[in-house]
């Protein structure tokens, strides 16, 4: 469970978002009372619920970015899904209980690979013994030879007993011996004989379970793997494969699923977080959606108990719902957040209005964030031996061009910059394998004369930028 203070998920938002403080703030906090929560007696936890969010904001101004990123902060089973999806008739039968499955899937293999790491050590160790023994095949003890055993009056003098522990002396030291250098990896390229587990490709069964069977709560290929023995294949292989497939097994072997399952619920339940997208796209009451869509207003009925708090089915069984936070975004052009059902908007006391992007927020989004569009673009030609060096006049010069062209056309936000950098570097992307060696300097007057021809036709602006 993430013990940032609210402080520190702000801080870390900051180094990939620009602005939107505000928003930064309250699911800071969000996330800070999950761990809040969880230090109260088991009474008064059961009693605070928590308080659901509502991202608004137009789009392309870091709605999803922030869920992004804070889905890397918390250290907590979290998943994104679109509301939108739910209306969509191509999703039969994908119900909204779907995504609290989905959470506990996630809930699974985040507290799975928590175990592994712990368990990683012994697997290693365990596998290592195998390879040494696949190496060293033990020797069948005694060779038709008596073991001397004291006062047994048949078993041999004392010769062949000490020959035979000098063999015990020598096997225990070649094996320490091969040991060593197995841990070395000086023996990686030699090759053993190995029983591998067969899994024979795409089976029937995962092109069946591909097909939205998941609704069922359980996975057909598990079940029918399950049954009848399992396939081995004996193989040849290099020891540093054979290390890394029997370490798999061995990990398999020491890991509980039914320890990973309760666990995994359990942190599901208490610090769980499905951020749901384009909320607003489910908005509006009474209205049939578009052709065959499914009614918005049903995708809001059927979300609300899972807000509410209810007990889900799983394939890992029942979740309970009351804990998790939802936290939820919309861009709200159309639709507003009054648009909603009553119950639902109830379930989400917290608005945040993220604010619009402007001149000075795009500069900040080109200069600031540690992977920026800059850098990304650099990186790139980079590869091609280019060399692209952009001025700081430049970069204010982009942003207000970026600015100028939200507000002609359709503001899309910080989206705006991906169009602008394309078409400001197309030339030099184009010819970049050609040009190896080359320095590229782009001033603001450069950012000018490259997008005149887009800029002076506004049509054409709206089209291409
Ligand atoms: N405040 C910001 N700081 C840094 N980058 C941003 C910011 N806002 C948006 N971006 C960038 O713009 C792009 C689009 O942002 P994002 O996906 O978060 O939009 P959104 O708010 O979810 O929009 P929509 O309503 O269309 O889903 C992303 O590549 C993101 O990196
Ligand atoms: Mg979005």
């Amino acid at each position: 469970m993430s013990v940032l203070t609210p402080q520190e998920i702000v801080a870390a938002l900051d180094r990939n978002i620009v602005g939107q403080t505000e928003a930064k703030r309250k699911v800071a906090i969000a996330l800070r009372n999950r761990w809040r929560r969880r230090q109260l007696d088991a009474a008064l936890q059961e009693e605070v619920t928590p308080k659901n969010i509502i991202l608004i904001g137009s789009t392309g101004v870091g709605k999803t970015e922030i869920a992004r990123r804070l889905a890397k902060l918390a250290d907590a089973p979290f998943i994104k899904v679109e509301a939108s999806k739910f209306t969509e008739v191509g999703y039969v039968g994908r119900d909204c209980e779907s995504m609290i499955r989905e959470l506990m899937e996630v809930g699974i293999n985040l507290v799975r690979e928590e175990m592994q790491r712990d368990l990683a050590p012994q697997a290693k160790a365990n596998a290592d013994k195998r390879v040494l023994d696949l190496l060293l095949p033990p020797q069948p003890q005694t060779g038709g030879q008596k073991i001397f055993k004291p006062g047994d009056p048949s078993s041999g003098d004392e010769g062949p007993a000490r020959n035979l522990r000098d063999v015990d002396d020598a096997e225990t030291r070649t094996r320490e011996l091969f040991e060593r250098k197995l841990k070395a990896g000086e023996l990686d390229d030699r090759e053993v004989e190995l029983n591998v587990r067969d899994n024979g490709g795409t089976s029937m069964m995962q092109v069946f379970s591909n097909s939205g069977m998941e609704e069922m709560g359980m996975n057909l290929q598990e079940l029918f793997g399950k049954m009848g023995p399992q396939r081995t294949k004996r193989r040849k292989v290099t020891v540093a494969d054979a290390r890394k497939i029997l370490e798999q097994e061995e990990l398999d072997e020491l890991i509980d699923m039914d320890a990973v399952t309760k666990h995994a619920a359990n942190r599901v339940e208490n610090d769980g977080i499905v951020f749901l997208d384009e909320i607003d796209k489910i908005a509006g009451r009474g209205g049939q959606g578009h052709g065959p869509d499914v009614s918005r207003e049903g995708v809001q009925r059927d979300i609300l108990p899972i807000v509410e708090g209810s007990t889900v089915t799983t394939k890992y069984g029942p979740i309970k719902t009351d804990h998790i936070l939802f936290i939820a975004a919309g861009a709200f052009h159309v639709a507003k957040v009054s648009d909603m059902i009553p119950e639902l908007q109830g379930r989400f006391p917290i608005r945040v209005e993220l604010n619009s992007l402007e001149k000075a927020d795009f500069a900040r989004i080109l200069r600031e964030p540690k992977s920026s569009l800059l850098v990304q673009y650099r990186a790139l030609l980079e590869t091609e031996g280019v060399t692209l060096e952009i001025g700081d006049d430049a970069i204010d010069r982009i942003a207000e061009i970026c600015e100028h062209v939200n507000n002609e056309g359709e503001d899309i936000g910080a989206r705006r910059l991906h169009t602008i950098m394309e078409c400001l570097l197309e030339d030099i992307s184009f010819d970049a394998a050609q040009k190896f060696g080359e320095t590229f300097v782009i001033d603001a007057d450069e950012v000018t004369r490259r997008l005149a021809n887009v800029m002076e036709d506004r049509d054409l602006s709206q089209y291409i930028l």
